[in-house]
């Protein structure tokens, strides 16, 4: 049992090393990335972007933090949890962000990898009637995808489709409010419409056929009084 939670433990602690950690964000966020391994004995820390360009440094001797040009005004690093602030955040701040403790050796105690997307468009909810058999189609459109679903007097079927990317649409009834949410990893943005107003959709249904159903009486009581005249008139002659 001891073994196997070592093992558990190594491997986990190997895993936590190799492996990234996705972030995602949108345009004009915040984003806050940890530390998560512990630190060594360091005389320098560095927050590194793409390998390439330093983001700071952090001097633990001097107490003093240098900011590099790229991100000017849009990072804040705390000095006891060397937590690194992306602020404002860019589309070109996708990448990799690594944080290295550098002394005797040098440590990666981070690494992020970080993906800017653009928050979803608002989606459509529209319905539409069929005249002939009275079934109400409502359509959930968001950018690229549509999911279709009909209805009944009370209810309508629930749907979700999900495209890769964590791209989402859903199509559902709360209370009495259907709701077509479009979704991705970061942001959602939804359409609604009140079941009240398919209801009404019904309801000229019930109209209709009252104003036939009276048109027709109507039309039989004429063509009765008229058949009876007639025959009273004839039967005088
Ligand atoms: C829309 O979908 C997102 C992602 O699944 C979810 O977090 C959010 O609560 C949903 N909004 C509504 C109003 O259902």
């Amino acid at each position: 049992m001891a073994m196997m939670l070592q093992l558990i433990f190594v491997l986990s602690t190997l895993i936590s090393v190799t492996v990234s950690i996705d972030v995602f964000g949108h345009f004009g966020i915040s984003v806050e990335l940890d530390i998560q391994h512990p630190v060594p004995e360091f005389h320098d820390l560095f927050w590194v972007f793409n390998r390439a360009y330093n983001v700071l440094k952090y001097s633990k001797k001097h107490k003093e933090s240098t900011f590099y040009s790229h991100y000017k005004g849009r990072v804040e690093f705390n000095v006891e949890t060397y937590r690194l602030t992306l602020k404002n955040l860019q589309k070109t701040d996708s990448g990799l962000y690594e944080a290295k403790a550098s002394g005797n050796k040098v440590r990666v105690v981070a690494e992020y990898r970080l993906s800017v997307l653009d928050p979803v468009e608002a989606p459509v909810l529209t319905y539409q009637l069929n005249r002939d058999t009275y079934i109400i189609t409502l359509t959930c459109r968001g950018h690229d995808i549509s999911i279709h679903s009909s209805c009944s007097i009370e209810t309508c079927e629930e749907k979700e489709v999900t495209s890769p990317g964590g791209i989402a649409l859903s199509l559902s009834v709360k209370s009495s409010t259907v709701i077509c949410n479009h979704s991705n990893l970061v942001s959602w943005k939804t359409d609604i419409l009140e079941l009240k107003e398919l209801k009404g959709l019904c309801a000229d249904k019930g109209v209709t056929g009252y104003i036939v159903g009276g048109v027709v009486g109507v039309i039989v009581i004429i063509l009765i009084v008229v058949v009876i005249t007639m025959r009273k008139s004839c039967g005088t002659n």
